[in-house]
């Protein structure tokens, strides 16, 4: 659709997150969004999310720390990570647990993710503190 690529489609029901976009700022299943339903609101994919600060810190952790395996869960992923800091800059492990339980990776990556969050939150708090 739109010629993006980015967005997965996993379970088609709610149940893995691979296709977690934000609508308004709020991380949602895309499979289960109707059309409809959007009409009007602000759409954002992983296409776009690395034009925020929380999103470019992100994707710079992700790298930095080898987050993906086969990859197909993560766009999902960040989206899901992205949400979170932008309510919560300084999550604590079960925060993260939380935020991130409807992600599934059937590659495991589970706790690199959790290490990028916290790399991710720590320097966006690091800069806001200008250090
Ligand atoms: S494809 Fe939407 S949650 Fe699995
Ligand atoms: S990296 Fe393979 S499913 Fe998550």
């Amino acid at each position: 659709m739109l010629g993006m690529t980015g967005t997965k489609f996993g379970c088609g029901a709610a149940l893995c997150g691979a296709c977690t976009v934000h609508i308004d700022g709020v991380a949602t299943r895309s499979c289960i969004t109707l059309v409809d339903s959007v009409e009007g609101a602000e759409v954002t994919t992983i296409e776009a999310i690395g034009a925020t600060p929380v999103g470019a810190q992100i994707q710079k952790a992700w790298l930095d720390l080898d987050v993906p395996q086969c990859g197909y869960c993560q766009s999902g992923q960040i989206m899901s990570a992205a949400e979170l800091l932008a309510g919560n800059p300084d999550p604590s492990d079960s925060d993260i647990d939380a935020a991130m339980a409807g992600n599934a990776c059937r590659c495991g990556t589970y706790l690199r993710i959790r290490e990028a969050i916290k790399q991710a939150a720590a320097t966006s708090t690091s800069r806001q503190q200008g250090g």
